[in-house]
């Protein structure tokens, strides 16, 4: 693998390997890249994503270069294409990178000497998010089979839900979703809200994307009507679990009460967010050794001796 672009390009087996890597640093499994240099660029908002990456690139010993857009070329008409290829050039390794246009990071794939990571293109995919939310269900149902999974809320926009359904489907889960009408996309199964509570193994919430609609409206009783409310939880399954990729907006798609209950694992993910990205990036880093011929870290050779 040598980018990480859209959640299509993984295999399931990649997918496994990454869990089980990711699971192993969360076991406290060492993984160095010594003295390598990773990039990250934000050009939306971001603090989960953009400080678990840090913490992640940091914990495996990189040099990070933290870019701000504003203080950068691209504010001078640098192209993005010419932004990355200079960072290649100067010897970054690894380029995280979130911007607002969907699908526009194809052609930063045709830089061969650096790996870039989707870390949320606009509407269009976020698969470093998919994988940590893989990984929290992994954790807990131990397979992906059998399980019926909800995705609920601003589907039509939202980059989570996209890569999310496209690989729980692809390792065998029943995937439905809940929304208003307002924001469904054609082509898939809904259910209401209570339906879904009823049914589901693993509720996924997410945030009304505000920024990315074209009406400044709000849909009244938002949490009566679509929400996980106190009442809804009670329904729930026993062992089923509550994930949110957040920010949350409390007391809108979620009762502020349940952010923290026994059901929910939204902490869990962000946690877990930091070991699915250190697994990410170590694969993406020796994806680059082999093609390379770079250098190997130490570490890396005692491991491939245990
Ligand atoms: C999500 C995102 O940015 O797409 N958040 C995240 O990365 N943890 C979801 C959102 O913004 O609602």
């Amino acid at each position: 693998m040598n980018h990480l672009l859209t959640m299509d390009q993984l295999s399931n087996r990649m997918i496994y390997s990454l869990l089980e890597n990711a699971g192993r640093m969360k076991r406290g499994e060492q993984k160095t890249w010594k003295g390598r240099f990773a990039a990250n660029l934000f050009l939306e908002p971001s603090t989960r994503t953009r400080q678990s990456f840090h913490v992640a690139e940091r914990r495996m010993q990189m040099e990070v270069l933290e870019m701000e857009a504003e203080q950068s070329s691209l504010l001078k008409g640098e192209s993005l294409y010419d932004s990355v290829r200079t960072l290649e050039a100067i010897g970054t390794d690894i380029l995280v990178i979130r911007q607002s246009e969907r699908d526009s990071l194809q052609e930063l794939s045709e830089c061969k000497g650096i790996s870039i990571i989707n870390a949320g293109d606009g509407t269009g995919e976020h698969p470093t998010q998919s994988l940590l939310d893989l990984f929290t269900i992994y954790e807990e149902f131990g397979c992906f089979k059998g399980l019926t999974v909800t995705i609920a809320g601003d589907i039509k926009h939202s980059r989570v839900a996209r890569s999310n359904a496209y690989a729980l489907k692809q390792l065998g889960a029943e995937v439905q979703f809940s929304s208003p009408d307002e924001w469904k996309e054609p082509g898939k199964t809904y259910v209401t809200m209570d339906e879904a509570v009823a049914s589901s193994d693993v509720l996924m919430l997410l945030r009304i994307q505000k920024e990315r609609h074209d009406w400044e409206g709000d849909i009244p009783d938002y949490l009566t009507d679509y929400g996980l409310t106190k009442e809804r939880e009670r329904r729930m399954k026993s062992h089923s679990i509550i994930l949110h990729p957040a920010p949350v907006n409390r007391g809108v798609e979620i009762d502020s009460a349940l952010v923290e209950c026994q059901k929910s694992r939204i902490f869990t993910q962000m946690n877990n967010g930091v070991y699915m990205r250190m697994a990410i990036i170590d694969e993406l880093m020796g994806g680059k050794h082999n093609e390379n011929n770079k250098c190997v870290p130490m570490e890396r050779e005692l491991f491939a001796t245990m």
